[in-house]
């Protein structure tokens, strides 16, 4: 069947766009560097062995409810195209692609992943088990290319794993808004978000024992380094996962072991981090339920449906815009 690629990201624009975020991140007082930046090859697989940690209940929570929910879903939303925004591995699309199928509408997949060699295997890998299946991937970056993905058919847009959180929470109205633009009043969106929870779960959840973690974390430092012509010694930095209450966000940090100088040669920066200093490489916010509805009022969709909001672990909710 017809597998199409476009890529609105090319290797040149990734290192623009990098040495942007890098002048920008680490020349500030409080240094940080957008977490779009962990999914090279090796990041996207030290994700996926994330996602089979004992700690990391997020994957399991999020499957548990695909599993038991899919059909209600596509029965809902009727489409005959998943889209799939931030796909990484493709694993839990699975349920939703027999869902559909099963529910007799299904024709495309489109994945769309910032992660273009990983995403392109993934979906290899699908095109053998479905092979009636028309898949179109799209290579791009969800805070720049929404636009660019295609609207043909009747579409279910999947946004799972918890990664909205991975926003803060302007970017989400933004990203929201936006989406939300692209969207027909036939599309549906369903939104996976992680739900506060006991922080000593939560904190286990982003620093597990293995410390698969913190060489993900540790790994946004390699990239610079190949991408910007670095110096970055990773090692010097500790990985730091901490819950903060006031944002009810997990915060993920390099923290420097003793003062140290940097150099991006490509960047044209050399910078020193005292011993101590951190940096912030990720958020990942804990969402209410109330919440989740609020936002995504806010940006203009109407909720049809949620599903484990009462267990308090994960949450799905399905939602189409108002129209
Ligand atoms: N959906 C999968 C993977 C989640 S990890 C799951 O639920 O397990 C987050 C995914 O989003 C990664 O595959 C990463 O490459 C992608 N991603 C992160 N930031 C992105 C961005 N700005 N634009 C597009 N994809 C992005
Ligand atoms: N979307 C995932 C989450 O917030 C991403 C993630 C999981 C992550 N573990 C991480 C990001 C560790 C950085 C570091 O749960």
């Amino acid at each position: 069947m017809a597998f199409t690629i476009d890529v609105h990201l090319s290797p040149d624009d990734v290192r623009r766009q990098m040495r942007n975020d890098a002048l920008a991140g680490l020349q500030a007082e409080h240094k940080s560097i957008p977490p779009v930046w962990f999914y090279d090859e090796r990041g996207s697989q030290l994700f996926e062995e994330i996602t089979r940690l004992p700690e990391y209940y997020p994957t399991r929570a999020e499957r548990r409810l695909l599993v038991a929910h899919a059909p209600a879903i596509a029965e809902m939303s009727k489409a005959d195209t998943l889209v799939e925004l931030g796909a990484g591995a493709c694993d839990k699309t699975r349920i939703l692609l027999d869902a559909l199928q099963d529910a007799g509408t299904l024709a495309r997949y489109v994945p769309f992943d910032v992660s273009d060699g990983f995403l392109r295997n993934a979906a290899a890998t699908l095109s053998v088990e479905y092979a009636s299946l028309a898949i179109h991937l799209v290579i791009g970056d969800f805070h720049h290319h929404l636009a660019e993905i295609p609207t043909e058919g009747r579409r279910l847009v999947a946004f799972l794993g918890g990664t909205i959180g991975n926003l803060d929470p302007s970017q989400r109205a933004r990203f929201l808004f936006d989406l939300n633009c692209t969207m027909s009043s036939d599309d549906c969106l369903l939104l996976g978000t992680d739900l506060v929870k006991d922080r000593t779960r939560l904190v286990k959840a982003y620093d597990d024992e293995a410390g698969v973690t913190a060489a993900f974390n540790r790994n946004v430092l390699h990239v610079l380094n190949e991408q910007l012509a670095g110096d970055f010694d990773p090692e010097l930095f500790s990985h730091v996962a901490l819950w903060n209450e006031g944002t009810q966000c997990i915060e993920m940090r390099l923290r420097a072991g003793q003062t140290t100088e940097v150099t991006l040669h490509d960047a044209g920066i050399t910078v020193q981090f005292h011993e101590g200093e951190e940096l912030l490489t990720e958020i990942s916010a804990k969402f209410t339920p109330e919440g989740v509805a609020a936002e995504l009022m806010e940006a203009g969709f109407v909720v049809e449906g949620t599903w484990g909001a009462d267990q308090g672990e994960f949450m799905l909710s399905l939602a189409h815009p108002y129209c």
